[in-house]
């Protein structure tokens, strides 16, 4: 049987997209901005995405379009069938982890959206209330885990539908909807009286506040939003036609994840300002203080309804991404169907994300180095796998790769004349400087 693949350049690019653009860009990228120099940090992490990310995206896009393989496969014909292979074994396992808590997280934004068809937020006299809220729906035991089991049943038949029929046909329908929806909020938000105070917070430069740390945050959350190290954009550009440029594909890819990332800001914090309050980052950004911002201003129930719909797509359109990596890998190293893979998979899933969902509740004395287990999962997975995940996906395309093949699969031969000039650049970033920069970001995180 030939493999699926992506049937289109455009669908290609919006699946790509769809993962790179999630939670992180709505939830974190906004409040790191504000708090790490406005301007002068959106300078910073431009420079690292397209300095350090691109590269890695680059070698991660090189190691699947060139094997056509799922991750674990990737590295090993790559490199002959050498203990590479492991490597591949640990970008497959890593998205999993994530996924389990990300599906939680998903879960909560379809509560959300429910409780926002009801109108549950408007004209509550205090903040508190949402607080409140939100602290007993998470701590209580079925609730979140049926939403959690109803997140990541969607995802999973997304998936089992295939790529072409299932993750492409979704992506093309919503990514779209998801930029329409935030940039009409995005609009909204700045007509708001006292919305300036929002623009000055995310856009006015502070260079003073850029440090190693601020440096180390921004690499960081490049990394997380752009999905590296965790073999999904090597999956994916597995089902990438042979005829496709990858630097094209790539930047692409890069530039709307970032565009995203801005405009999200641009949605929220203005209303946030508007309303007087402190933003914060994470789940109390959306759960707490944005219900409270909607509950307050005018139309603030539709907005609510628009948020909430965009929260839901963006974490699906990341989340099948996720699942695509094991699932690829089962059907294709193991024999598995892909909807025995899905359903294997899903009950993992659904088991280690319920541990989490329930470590908010029930399970909240358990805890790990100061946190609860969904605490844990999201730190080692997105502070400590994924880099590590980035960091062998690199060496391995500059010091185990040859050459001459890397140079082969970025030109498409030596056909794109453009991508032949800008070769030398990408190797000796691919070879030196982005392993130097993980290690050293990945040090000055960990301190
Ligand atoms: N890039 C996604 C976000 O910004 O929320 C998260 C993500 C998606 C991480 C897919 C990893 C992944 F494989």
């Amino acid at each position: 049987m030939s493999r699926d693949s992506f049937g289109s350049r455009m669908g290609a690019l919006l699946a790509m997209a769809g993962s790179a653009v999630g939670l992180g860009n709505l939830w974190r990228f906004p409040y790191l901005v504000g708090e790490n120099g406005g301007a002068a940090f959106i300078i910073i992490y431009i420079i690292l995405s397209f300095m350090i990310c691109l590269p890695i995206f680059i070698s991660e896009f090189v190691i699947g379009r060139r094997s056509q393989k799922n991750a674990y496969a990737a590295f090993r014909d790559l490199s002959g069938g050498s203990a590479w292979r492991w490597i591949g074994l640990f970008t497959i396992i890593v998205p999993l982890i994530v996924l389990s808590y990300y599906s939680v997280i998903g879960g909560w934004s379809i509560e959300y959206l429910l409780k926002s068809f009801t109108f549950s937020f408007s004209g509550e006299e205090s903040q508190s209330v949402m607080n409140t809220m939100f602290t007993s729906f998470v701590s209580s035991t079925w609730a979140p885990l049926l939403a959690h089991t109803g997140f990541l049943l969607v995802t999973t038949l997304i998936v089992m539908i295939g790529i072409k029929d299932g993750i492409e046909k979704f992506s093309k329908v919503m990514m779209p909807l998801l930029f329409f929806i935030v940039i009409a909020i995005a609009v909204y938000s700045v007509t708001l009286p006292g919305a300036k105070a929002g623009l000055d917070y995310l856009f006015t430069p502070d260079f003073s506040k850029i440090d190693a740390k601020a440096c180390a945050a921004a690499l960081g959350q490049a990394f997380f939003s752009l999905s590296l190290g965790f073999g999904t954009i090597m999956t994916y550009a597995s089902y990438v036609d042979k005829k496709e440029n990858i630097m094209t594909q790539s930047t692409a890819t890069a530039a709307s994840d970032l565009m995203f990332a801005l405009i999200a800001g641009v949605a929220i914090m203005p209303a946030v300002f508007a309303f007087g309050i402190n933003p914060q980052a994470g789940p109390g950004l959306v759960f707490e203080t944005l219900p409270y911002v909607f509950g307050q201003m005018p139309a603030g129930g539709v907005v609510a309804i628009l948020f909430f719909i965009a929260l839901l797509v963006a974490a699906l359109t990341s989340s099948i991404s996720m699942l695509e990596v094991a699932v690829a890998y089962l059907v294709e190293e193991k024999n598995f169907s892909r909807t025995m893979a899905c359903i294997v998979l899903f009950i993992f899933c659904w088991v280690v994300g319920a541990v989490c969902s329930l470590s908010f509740g029930p399970l909240s004395d358990v805890r790990i180095s100061g946190g609860n287990l969904f605490d844990f999962f999201d730190n080692l997975s997105s502070n400590i796998l994924m880099t590590l995940g980035s960091l062998f996906t690199v060496l391995f395309v500059g010091w185990r790769l040859k050459k001459t093949d890397v140079y082969d699969e970025f030109t498409n031969g030596g056909d794109i004349s453009r991508n032949a000039k800008l070769f030398g650049v990408l190797w000796f970033l691919i070879r030196y400087i982005c392993p130097v920069a993980i290690i050293v970001i990945f040090v000055t995180g960990l301190i």
